[in-house]
């Protein structure tokens, strides 16, 4: 999900322009000279100078009451045209005229860049700034700073800064807050490229996760043999009954892990680190599974009583094993997720390939029920088989996010949603967008005979 998390963080940032002296005003030129031939940092007066004119050229001008640089201020390695420009961007949303950018002003500050943000990452984004910063307004040339070191990072989004172990603050002063409470995932904007979902898998590393796979792989045996998944032709009936039986189960482990991080919480008055926020998310998607499907099957009361058996039985399992081993666990849901790709990607191509005027065939074009194209956001005309596909993306996004989060610690800011990578990221498009505004300009405009 999340995934937010894992598929939210898909993009690439332009490789920038490598400095050389000749690409830097004179007095930068020198600080590059200095600072490349190896020149100890004891600040010489020569040096010193130096610094003082480079940061008094790197103020902003519209500001003079911004507060003073240290005179070991790093050097922009953003293009001086670049920063000139994002310099002219930046007082252009700064609306009460403070020489900072507040919440408000960031929101204002992406909207000029919709090309790069949706609208929910906009509204995303600007509520995370406020939360992380505690609500304080950061000063432009930090601001500027924390842009030039986002952008300059060799690696992908996130994890820019090294900042993925347990809370330190973000040098913008993006701390971990937010992750306590704020977990945003959005439904039903699955790109087709998410919707193509690839059946992956995770070789067991240790013996636990191969007791965790082995575990999968009989337990599925087992109910398909019970169930006779594999015996005859896969029918509307079939597909609702496993669908409807495995959702009340799927939707288990995700509560188990958030009650379980939430009482540890509690007991130890630590924080979490918002992986509950995820888990407890995971298991509210899984209902949703259950709440749709229940709108196109009414099971009787012998399923009804074999779902209050396998709540129990799996529940309290679940339960007891999550207080032994939670890397056990998420690796054993992985495996559990993995093999729901593979269901419903068999029932996915069962109704894509059924014989014309066949039940099967009818969920082509038959409409999913509301709650599900609510939740999906399906269209006016979402079919079954559109939400079939929404909901075997989010299991692919379950498999991974369970994958990923085995053996993850308490203690850690929950690795696939961690605000100060998300602000890096944010950080990062943003550059992106103005260099790619600056090549534009800079292009030859070519007149047509
Ligand atoms: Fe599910
Ligand atoms: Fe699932």
């Amino acid at each position: 999900m999340i995934g937010t998390t894992l598929r939210h963080s898909k993009f690439l940032i332009a490789k920038r322009p490598i400095l050389s002296p000749s690409t830097l005003s004179p007095i930068s030129s020198n600080l590059f000279q200095l600072s490349s031939s190896g020149t100890t940092t004891n600040s010489p007066p020569a040096q010193q100078a130096a610094f003082q004119v480079l940061h008094q050229q790197r103020q902003f001008s519209i500001k003079p009451t911004l507060p003073q640089c240290a005179p070991t201020a790093p050097l922009f390695k953003l293009p001086p045209a670049i920063v000139e420009q994002i310099k002219t961007d930046l007082a252009s949303v700064d609306f009460d005229s403070n020489g900072k950018i507040d919440a408000d002003e960031l929101r204002a500050l992406l909207k000029r860049h919709n090309t790069k943000f949706t609208d929910d990452e906009i509204v995303e984004l600007s509520e995370l700034f406020y939360a992380s910063s505690g609500a304080r307004s950061v000063p432009m040339d930090e601001f500027l700073a924390a842009l030039d070191q986002a952008a300059s990072s060799e690696s992908k989004e996130g994890n820019a800064l090294g900042l993925n172990k347990g809370f330190k603050t973000h040098p913008l002063g993006i701390g971990t807050c937010a992750s306590e409470y704020m977990y945003a995932k959005t439904h039903g904007k699955y790109t087709e490229e998410e919707l193509d979902v690839k059946l992956t898998h995770i070789e067991p590393k240790d013996w636990l996760d191969r007791a965790a796979f082995s575990s999968v792989k009989a337990v599925r045996f087992i109910f398909d043999q019970a169930t006779g998944w594999n015996r005859g032709q896969i029918t509307q009936d079939k597909i609702l009954n496993r669908a409807i039986y495995l959702e009340t189960i799927a939707a288990i482990p995700g509560m188990v892990a958030a009650i379980i991080r939430h009482f540890r919480s509690l007991r130890n008055m630590t924080r979490d680190g918002g992986m509950l926020n995820m888990f407890l998310e995971e298991a509210n998607n899984e209902r949703m599974h259950l709440l749709t499907f229940i709108r196109m099957k009414d099971p009787g009361y012998a399923f009804r009583a074999a779902v209050i058996g396998g709540q129990f039985g799996f529940g309290s399992t679940f339960l007891v094993l999550y207080m032994i081993s939670p890397a056990f666990c998420h690796r054993f849901v992985g495996y559990v997720e993995e093999e729901a790709c593979h269901t419903y990607t068999k029932i996915i191509d069962a109704i894509e390939n059924a014989p014309e005027g066949s039940d099967l065939a009818r969920w082509q074009t038959e409409e999913a029920p509301k709650i599900a194209k609510g939740y999906w956001h399906l269209g006016e005309h979402g079919s079954v088989l559109d939400l079939m596909r929404a909901v075997r993306a989010d299991e692919a996004e379950h498999r991974d996010v369970n994958h990923a989060v085995s053996g993850v610690g308490y203690d850690t800011v929950n690795p696939l949603y961690d605000p100060r990578e998300k602000m890096d990221g944010m950080l990062k498009r943003y550059v992106q967008d103005m260099m790619e505004r600056s090549t534009e300009k800079s292009k030859p405009t070519t007149s047509s005979a």
